[in-house]
């Protein structure tokens, strides 16, 4: 390896996947999001917590393109996210995006929820796509209910699909919109236990959560927002332990968070 290699693969190593920089969008005259400015470093894993309506939601949504800003910027591995719909389909690819409720499609197999997008958008072999969505099912403890359909899976086994659908497609960051906030409390479990290796295995993941426990343990990094923007971030320890911020500790407190 040359110096100039060596160089490369240390700034590449160092540098954020993504930058936020005083990112604005507002639904008419109602300001969602306020100016936040944040960066994520490859294999990172954030949790972004808050009160309903202040804004996480919002900013995933316009980080994978869904929704575009009204000012500031996101870069995503260095170039600011594109605005023509071709290239942001592009982009939206290569981030994987899990829902609050699966959105899987109804009328197909787990296996087939897997291995679909492979097949239509990346022009895969039918019989590698779900040769791999099989050992994607494996993966999240599903190797027994490849052949259901959704209608006959638990609301936790549903949303394992969804990871495994989303993880099928290779992206460079998984975006968690509160995965468990639908699912039955005996559910839960085995789905954060599906998050949580995927971050021992070096995913990238911002987790809009409001399970402060997974939070605790798994975050390398929490971030508070109100109202638009992030009021507080630290180390989960640091966050949950000793909020800088009153409004933080009004919102853990609220939440029944005593540490
Ligand atoms: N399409 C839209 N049109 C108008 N207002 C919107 C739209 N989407 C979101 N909002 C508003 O923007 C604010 C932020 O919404 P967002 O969904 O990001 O909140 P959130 O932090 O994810 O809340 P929750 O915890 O309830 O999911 C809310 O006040 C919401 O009503
Ligand atoms: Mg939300």
């Amino acid at each position: 390896m040359n110096a100039t290699t060596q160089a490369k693969n240390k700034d590449e190593a160092v540098a954020p996947i993504l930058v936020y920089e005083n990112v604005r969008k507002q639904y008419g005259a109602f300001v969602a999001l306020n100016g936040v400015s944040l960066r994520v470093n490859v294999r990172e894993v954030l949790c972004l917590i808050g009160p309903s309506g202040s804004g996480k939601s919002t900013l995933l949504r316009c980080t994978n393109a869904l929704e575009a800003i009204d000012g500031g910027t996101i870069s995503f591995e260095g170039r600011p996210l594109p605005k023509r719909d071709s290239e942001t389909r592009k982009i939206r690819q290569r981030m994987g995006m899990v829902f609050q409720n699966f959105e899987l499609f109804p009328h197909m197999s787990a296996l087939d929820n897997v291995a679909m997008a492979p097949i239509t958008v990346l022009g895969m072999r039918e019989s590698e796509a779900r040769e791999r969505a099989r050992a994607l099912l494996s993966k999240v403890n599903l190797a027994d209910k490849v052949d259901n359909f959704p209608s006959n899976l638990s609301g936790g086994q549903q949303q394992r699909v969804a990871i495994a659908r989303a993880l099928a497609m290779e992206p460079e960051v998984m975006l968690f919109d509160e995965p468990t906030s639908a699912l039955d409390p005996e559910t839960i479990g085995e789905v954060l236990n599906v998050m949580k290796a995927l971050a021992e295995e070096g995913m990238t993941m911002i987790v809009v959560t409001h399970e402060m426990t997974f939070a605790r343990r798994v975050a390398d990094r929490v971030v508070v927002f109100e109202r638009g923007a992030i009021i507080e971030e630290g180390s989960p320890k640091q966050i949950f332990e000793n909020p800088k911020a009153g409004r933080t500790r009004d919102f853990l407190s609220h939440l029944g968070w005593n540490g």
